[in-house]
């Protein structure tokens, strides 16, 4: 007789010891690594402090939610009064909703029924606004919403200088009547995403790009006004662009994203300070040479974003050390002659190119206060591309 064997999935391996009571200090057993580390402070102060920029300029803060993926984070942004989130996939408005959070934007087009039926409950809840920059993607949307009999929210994607997705502010008069014409849809507004602000050479530069957004945005505007479409909402604004924008511009609404953690990229942007750093990935020293320090963080871990300036990462307080290579499970460091005094077993913290795709790779994270653990954070759609 044979006997079937049953093979469990390996219960879900976590960083810190589901055991571990807090405050916990960095170096213990108990926390595993690599382990990525949430500066509560930092983070908190990155909050409030965007949502108070928002506000002195009289528009409202719909944070990008594809940055943290953690209703945790989510919940302190709307407690500081950010009015929604902005949300990359369905998967993502999906546990945000389910959470309970009632203003969703989805600022990435839809297409597909595999997608556009999860969407459903959203709708029938009102809780969704959704984009467009066609009308074959609005057809999809008109189809949902007349099938769930409702009406549904719809911005405009405006190309305002990134060529990523959009309509140029000229066409989006034409495209705005004929998606409101759609049964079941109502186009509110516009929206756009200057990303191309992270090319910029300087400063300067930045904020011509941020003139631009404006300056799309207001003839988009006025494309939707020729046709007798009211403009209710228009949003725009990253953490690069938003300290450049104003309701005096038009803006209604910002969306940055980044900014509650920041990362090396927001830094070379000149969009915060290294205090406003709040993410590293603690890692530890798994072989030495003289020269060489090599982690157990690979490009599975912090990814293969980087940066002329600086490389794969930054170690903290080993500024004159550096990645010298990065394979899936090994980070191999070049050793300043400073930094020769690591070892085999030592932790180090790396800060982050992007941190939105660290939080990403994620089940939990580590909150700390005063360089101890406080808190697990859920990253609750931690890899919800769908
Ligand atoms: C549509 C859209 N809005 C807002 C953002 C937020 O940008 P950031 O994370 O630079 O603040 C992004 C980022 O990719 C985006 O794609």
């Amino acid at each position: 007789m044979t006997t079937t064997m049953h093979l469990a999935f390996p219960e879900e391996l976590l960083a810190l010891d589901p055991q571990a009571q807090l405050p916990l200090d960095l170096d213990s057993d108990l926390l595993d690594t690599p382990a990525l580390l949430i500066d509560l402070d930092v983070m908190e102060r990155n909050i409030v402090s965007m949502a108070d920029l928002a506000k002195r300029r009289g528009m409202t803060l719909r944070p990008h939610a594809k940055s943290h993926k953690s209703t945790f984070i989510a919940d302190l942004q709307l407690s500081s009064g950010a009015t929604g989130l902005c949300l990359a996939t369905v998967g993502e408005a999906e546990v945000m909703w389910r959470h309970g959070i009632q203003d969703l934007l989805l600022a990435f087009p839809v297409v597909g029924q595999a997608k556009l039926r999860r969407l459903r409950p959203l709708l029938d809840a009102g809780a969704l606004t959704v984009v467009t920059d066609s009308v074959d993607v609005a057809e999809g949307y008109s189809a949902l919403a007349r099938s769930v009999g409702c009406q549904l929210p719809v911005l405009i994607e405006i190309d305002s200088g990134m060529h990523r997705v959009g309509v140029l502010p000229e066409r989006a008069g034409a495209l705005a009547a004929e998606v409101d014409r759609l049964p079941g849809l109502q186009v509110r507004g516009i929206l756009t995403h200057a990303g191309q602000s992270h090319q910029a050479a300087d400063q300067q530069g930045i904020e011509r790009v941020a003139r631009d957004e404006v300056r799309a945005m207001q003839r988009a505007r006025e494309a939707l006004e020729g046709q007798g479409i009211q403009v209710d909402v228009v949003s725009a604004g990253s953490t690069v662009t938003t300290p450049y924008l104003s309701a005096d511009d038009g803006i209604t609404e910002v969306r940055p994203g980044t900014y509650v953690f920041n990362d090396l990229r927001t830094l070379s942007r000149y969009s915060c300070t290294p205090d406003q750093l709040a993410l590293s990935m603690l890692a530890t020293v798994v072989s030495r040479a003289p020269g060489r320090a090599t982690l157990n963080a690979g490009s599975k871990s912090i990814t293969t974003a980087r940066t002329d300036e600086h490389g794969h990462g930054h170690l903290v307080n080993r500024p004159s050390s550096g990645f010298r290579l990065l394979s899936e499970e090994h980070a191999v460091l070049g050793l300043a002659t400073e930094d020769e005094d690591l070892q085999v077993g030592q932790r180090v913290r790396i800060l982050p190119i992007h941190s939105c795709v660290w939080m990403d790779l994620q089940a939990e994270v580590y909150g700390t206060r005063g360089g101890q653990v406080v808190r697990r954070i859920r990253v609750d759609a931690m890899r919800r591309s769908l």
